[in-house]
């Protein structure tokens, strides 16, 4: 379906392009907030072409270094780099054509309707040379069939349950139409059978040549959702790597402090994490 709708519409999303430069990545970021730092002196590398998904505790900085390389937040020291450009030095409409960002709790002004609010996703396309057009229309159109969300095109987004909104706010990420989508907890609120759905969809958007950085919480959907795993603790980056090299029991213990065993997921050929707890260590016979 996504394949489809870069086919079809097209509008802003470019073949995957190629060559060494990675798409986006930090250089020696430092960042946080007021007199807080959270990221110090962090490099990571996005490279092109692949879905990489960043995982780590809650309050270790995912949402900071995502905001940081989408321009949200600007750093103290070290520079973000897009496309080989210096991020800060990119106009606000140039970095939007090229990159989409999913928030992790946005929040639409009162009374906004569905339909209005994706259509938003294609502001960065205007100008007073080019208005709104009939492409534009039919891009709001595919995106809100995407994420099943066009039967709710005419509710104010404020009425809709947490999981319809979520995937209203999604739409209007691609409604932007660029080839490099920043996800944060894309499947907040969203039952497994819609989590699948979307994940099913940043997957058919790797496949049209898009590159995906999001962050998840649930280990297994991002072991088996993305080929390059970035594990974050306490504001830097712990390992990165495919799943399969970088998912351990050490690894989660070290990360998370998660007692699990790592065994092979029997739908494709990724690691799969079987969360121990303390209750079961017996019936997981093992006592570490
Ligand atoms: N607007 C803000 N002002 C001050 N501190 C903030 C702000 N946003 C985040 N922080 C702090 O920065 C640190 C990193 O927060 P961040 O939101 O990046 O974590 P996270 O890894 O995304 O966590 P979660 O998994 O809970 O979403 C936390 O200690 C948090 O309290
Ligand atoms: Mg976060």
């Amino acid at each position: 379906m996504a394949a489809q709708y870069t086919t079809e519409i097209g509008t802003g999303i470019e073949a995957g392009r190629t060559g060494d430069v990675p798409r986006l990545a930090a250089k020696g970021v430092t960042v946080g907030y007021a007199d807080r730092t959270v990221i110090d002196a962090l490099d990571v590398t996005i490279p092109q072409g692949v879905v990489t998904t960043i995982i780590g505790p809650n309050g270790c900085g995912k949402s900071t270094l995502l905001r940081t390389l989408s321009r949200l937040l600007k750093p103290t020291k070290g520079s973000v780099v897009l496309d080989g450009d210096d991020i800060a030095k990119l106009k606000t409409r140039d970095v939007a054509k090229k990159l989409g960002l999913l928030p992790q709790s946005p929040v639409a002004p009162e009374g906004l309707t569905v339909s209005d609010l994706v259509a938003r996703g294609r502001h960065p396309h205007q100008s007073w040379l080019k208005q709104w057009s009939s492409d534009d229309a039919s891009v709001v159109e595919r995106a809100l069939e995407m994420t099943g969300v066009a039967d709710l095109a005419d509710r104010p987004v404020d009425t809709l349950s947490g999981g319809q909104r979520q995937r209203v706010w999604i739409s209007m990420t691609l409604a932007q139409g660029t080839d490099l989508l920043l996800l944060d907890e894309p499947t907040t609120y969203l039952d497994l059978a819609h989590a699948i759905d979307v994940l099913d969809l940043v997957d058919d958007l790797h496949e049209s040549g898009c590159t995906v950085v999001m962050v998840l919480h649930d280990l297994n959907l991002a072991a088996r959702y993305s080929d390059n795993l970035i594990v974050m603790k306490s504001g830097s980056v712990l390992a990165q790597g495919h799943p399969r090299d970088v998912v351990t029991p050490e690894l989660l213990g070290e990360a998370f402090g998660l007692r699990a065993k790592v065994i092979d997921d029997p739908v494709g050929d990724r690691p799969l994490i079987v969360p121990i707890g303390r209750t079961h260590v017996q019936s997981a016979g093992t006592q570490d």
